[in-house]
């Protein structure tokens, strides 16, 4: 009887300490459990999301920030989306930073690309707390933090220089641009027109615009063509202005008498220039700005100052600096 009870109260004590000790097991467990949990919401609150939204989803030059944009995101390992107008427009482009903002993205990359419609809508971002950063186009007035992209001006005033050289100071000029509302079209105009303006013998006999469009280009450059048979020589200042006008030129078979400077480095406008039915071509850094955009994004939302304008490289090149090096094309960007 007293080894039955002896035997009972030990059951007993054994089984209170191995409930004890699974309790504080399991208990443990689960602490782990949680702390790991708590982690991972940690790890995937610091992705951060950022928008980059271009002028045209589809344009090629557009695609080359994208692509600069996307090398730094897994580079930096934040989330990018890539989201914009089909087709060129304003409105639209307006209404996509709106969105942006009503999504709570953790920052903006955006062109600027006219200040009067830009700004409120850039500085209704910063109010909301969400940083704003503008690429390609400045939109200085604005409360934006920082620019990134071309000096405008200054690649306007270069082609100008350009075409002074290369056409030894005489040229009767016709000029395709993107849009004339965009800031960074109209920069690149009036540089250009400071470049040549007292040069006596160039003459600016014309203006249009293409809404960025080879189409609207080609259109535009036979419409000066038509109207002013003495043009000698055309600036394009958008990335596809001077492929539609070398277009023309070639169907006209004047191309060989033509002298056309543009913008970018496309690779059609690289194999027009190899061929010789565009003299020169004014170098921006699409790749770079991208890269550049996202990074510095990371930097303000790691409590960085950083300075308000980053310029880009932007220089003119002729068939002789042909093939160009990838490394030129693209990628100097310095990497963390
Ligand atoms: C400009 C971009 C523009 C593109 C159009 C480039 O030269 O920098 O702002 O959207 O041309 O093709």
């Amino acid at each position: 009887m007293v080894n039955y009870r002896k035997w009972l109260l030990l059951s007993g004590v054994s089984l209170f300490f191995i409930s004890v000790s699974l309790s504080v097991y399991f208990g443990l467990k689960a602490l782990q459990y949680d702390n790991k949990l708590t982690q991972l919401e940690s790890s995937s609150k610091q992705t951060y999301h950022f928008v980059l939204i271009p002028e045209e989803m589809d344009n090629d030059y557009w695609r080359l920030v994208e692509e600069g944009a996307r090398e730094a995101e897994k580079d930096l390992n934040v989330t990018l989306e890539y989201s914009g107008p089909v087709q060129a427009d304003i409105e639209e482009h307006i209404k996509k930073i709106d969105m942006a903002i009503a999504s709570k993205v953790d920052g903006i990359i955006t062109q600027g690309l006219n200040e009067n419609q830009f700004k409120p809508m850039i500085n209704k971002a910063i109010a909301k707390g969400i940083p704003v950063i503008t690429i390609d186009t400045d939109a200085p007035n604005s409360k934006r933090i920082a620019y990134v992209g071309t000096d405008n001006y200054l690649s306007g005033f270069l082609a100008g220089q350009a075409l002074i050289k290369d056409t030894k100071g005489k040229a009767v000029v016709g000029i395709i641009t993107g849009h004339f509302a965009a800031e960074h079209q109209r920069l690149r105009v009036q540089g250009f027109r400071d470049a040549v303006k007292n040069e006596p013998g160039i003459k600016i006999v014309a203006i249009e615009e293409s809404n960025i469009t080879r189409i609207e280009a080609a259109e535009k450059a036979g419409k000066i063509l038509a109207e002013h048979p003495e043009v000698t020589a055309f600036y394009g200042t958008s990335a596809l202005d001077a492929i539609g006008i070398a277009q023309v030129v070639e169907r006209m078979g004047i191309a060989e008498d033509m002298y056309i400077i543009g913008f970018d480095t496309l690779p059609e406008t690289l194999e027009l220039l190899k061929k010789g039915t565009i003299e020169a071509t004014v170098v921006q850094k699409p790749y770079e700005m991208g890269y550049k955009a996202v990074q510095l994004m990371l930097d303000i939302k790691n409590g960085k100052t950083i300075s308000p304008v980053h310029h880009t490289e932007t220089r003119v090149i002729h068939k002789e600096d042909l093939p160009l090096k990838q490394e030129s094309l693209q990628r100097s960007v310095s990497r963390p």
